[in-house]
């Protein structure tokens, strides 16, 4: 009761790892290091109710494919990330979310969907906010902007993933 377990999720290099650890230890980490897998625990409060947290940073990388649908399996809600800076990691966005639908065998599973690295210089934004906001509403998910490196809406998405949860 009140633990949730929360997946990490999207295409290789969009952010998951450095969301990950920003959230849990408040630093960014510049360097890119493809993740295989990666387990941590957090309690916090959210709606001033304890929640447990165990966090499962998946792999993008495509080579790690069956490890991490049997890691979908056991997620109650997911974090599902693209970068604003990779279009190829937004058209993907709609194969994970069928991914984690084929491994809970379920049409409605509490996703949050996550437009990372709003940081970036304008110049590099290739898929629009507009295209995420409908991309969400399609799916049926939430959806915020969000920056490892700037910190933006790091915890929110951790805590709006909870409310999620708790609503289903
Ligand atoms: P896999 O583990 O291979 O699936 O990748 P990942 O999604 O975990 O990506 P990771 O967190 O390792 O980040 C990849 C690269 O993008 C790293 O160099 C990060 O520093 C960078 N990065 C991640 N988030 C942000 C962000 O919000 N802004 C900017 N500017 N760079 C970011
Ligand atoms: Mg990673």
């Amino acid at each position: 009761e009140h633990q949730y377990r929360i997946c990490v999720v999207g295409p290789g290099s969009v952010g998951k790892s450095a969301i990950t650890i920003q959230y849990l230890s408040q630093q960014f980490v510049s360097d890119y290091d493809p993740t295989i897998e990666e387990y941590y625990k957090n309690t916090i409060y959210v709606d001033n109710k304890v929640a447990y947290l165990e966090i499962f940073d998946t792999a993008g990388q495509d080579e790690y494919k069956s490890l991490r649908s049997y890691n979908f399996q056991s997620g109650d809600g997911f974090l599902l990330i693209y970068s604003v800076a990779n279009r190829k990691s937004f058209e993907e966005v709609l194969d994970f979310q069928q991914e984690i639908l084929n491994s809970k065998d379920l049409n409605n599973v509490p996703i949050v969907l996550l437009a990372n690295k709003i940081d970036l210089d304008e110049k590099f934004h290739v898929v629009t906010k507009r295209e995420g906001v409908d991309c969400a509403s399609n799916l049926g998910c939430s959806f915020l902007q969000t920056s490892a490196k700037k910190v933006i809406n790091i915890s929110e998405a951790f805590q709006e993933c909870v409310r999620l949860i708790r609503k289903q």
